[in-house]
């Protein structure tokens, strides 16, 4: 039988602030779920709901088929780790592994089995003797997560574990940290603000908003299909466009788009969202007599930025700004540069309809 860990209606609130509303999610064992949102939206909350240092306000949180709300976060022996590497300073990286082992009451034979196993899996063998604060912060953290590792926790939650290191170690690490994963294929919670992160490591990502779980899938469904303009919006780069819809076109205050899908969304007033990628751009002088003439306008470049495969323009349309990106060889080919008159053109099926709600993007 798989442990299942299992949300259910999960609650906090606090006085009149609701921090988690009503979330439901089942996670199945060996998955490695990202919980990613901007901050303040109830990520750890959540997270601390599962380990049992924050109580439920209402609903359940389910382990193996139990509800384990009241259990003491000791009982439950789920391994976290958090942002700060909170290690033992006056402990050595080897003491500081084997602490959680000691107050198992494990053989000190298997103890130095397991820290030697440890040390192995983020290859800090000749650093086992030195303190925290003789290590880097990459090496910290390292040590922070199998520390968290070695006692076999059921589950492995992160809280933003990589945010105090620098952006190079951070894609090392992560990367690190999915491979360890799927060899010891243990059901991990990773807590993130950074959407590439999440969609980089995860098996399902969650995307949270005010407390509320909006949207539920793999990094590939929630990249191509978000749900919703707050989803497009905070995962990957989009351009929003507000109008009204009337059949498969929509009149925005500039010009008037032919969009693909039209059964998304009754509503008449809607906001339409394309990614960068999905733009064309032509020359002047190109043909694009096979193009819809409705959807190809004219503009001017603002702004060229390099990120490596792809070209990031930042097109000055009417007055308006558009992201478009195109990849470099194709760049290279066009001879694209800042001031070029340009033509965009946006694919009718490239288009995602949401209906425009108040207080939206
Ligand atoms: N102990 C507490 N007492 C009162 N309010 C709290 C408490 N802990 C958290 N909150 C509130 O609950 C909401 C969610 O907080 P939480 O720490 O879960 O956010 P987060 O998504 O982890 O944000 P961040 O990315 O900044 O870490 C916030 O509005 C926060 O102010
Ligand atoms: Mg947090």
């Amino acid at each position: 039988m798989p442990r299942n860990l299992r949300l259910e209606n999960l609650t906090k609130r606090y006085g009149s602030l609701t921090a988690v509303d009503r979330v439901n999610l089942e996670i199945e064992e060996g998955e490695f779920i990202c919980f990613l949102g901007p901050s303040g939206c109830g990520k750890t909350t959540v997270l601390r709901m599962i380990t049992g240092f924050e109580t439920v306000t209402e609903g359940n949180v389910i382990f193996d088929g139990r509800v384990i709300n009241h259990l003491i976060p000791q009982k439950r022996e789920f391994g976290i780790v958090f942002q700060s590497y909170a290690l033992f300073p006056n402990m050595t990286v080897e003491e500081n592994i084997a602490f959680g082992l000691k107050m198992r009451k494990m053989s000190r034979q298997a103890i130095a089995q397991r820290v030697d196993q440890m040390l192995d899996l983020v290859g800090l063998r000749d650093w086992r003797h030195l303190l925290p604060a003789q290590l880097s912060g990459g090496q910290q953290q390292r040590v922070a997560l199998v520390r968290a590792l070695a006692p076999d926790p059921k589950v492995l939650l992160l809280d933003e574990p990589l945010s105090a290191l620098d952006a190079k170690i951070r894609v090392r690490l992560r990367a690190e940290i999915k491979r360890f994963q799927q060899e010891l294929k243990k059901t991990m919670i990773y807590v993130t603000h950074d959407q590439e992160e999440a969609l980089s490591i995860a098996d399902r990502v969650v995307v949270m908003e005010k407390g509320q779980f909006r949207q539920v899938g793999r990094p590939i469904d929630i990249y191509k299909c978000p749900n919703s303009d707050f989803v497009a919006d905070f995962v990957g780069t989009s351009n929003f466009f507000k109008g009204v819809r009337t059949d498969n076109r929509v009149k925005t205050k500039r010009w008037e788009f032919t969009i693909a899908q039209t059964g998304v969304t009754k509503s008449e007033k809607v906001v339409l969202a394309i990614r960068p990628e999905k733009i064309e751009v032509f020359r002047p002088e190109e043909s694009t007599e096979h193009l819809m003439l409705s959807n190809l306008i004219p503009g001017k470049i603002d702004v060229v930025t390099f990120l490596g495969a792809a070209v990031r323009l930042v097109v000055n349309v009417d007055g308006e700004e558009v992201v478009s990106d195109v990849i470099e060889k194709a760049f290279e080919h066009k001879g694209l540069k800042q001031g070029d008159e340009i033509l965009l053109y946006f694919p009718p099926e490239s288009f995602l309809v949401y209906p425009e709600e108040e207080g939206g993007v």
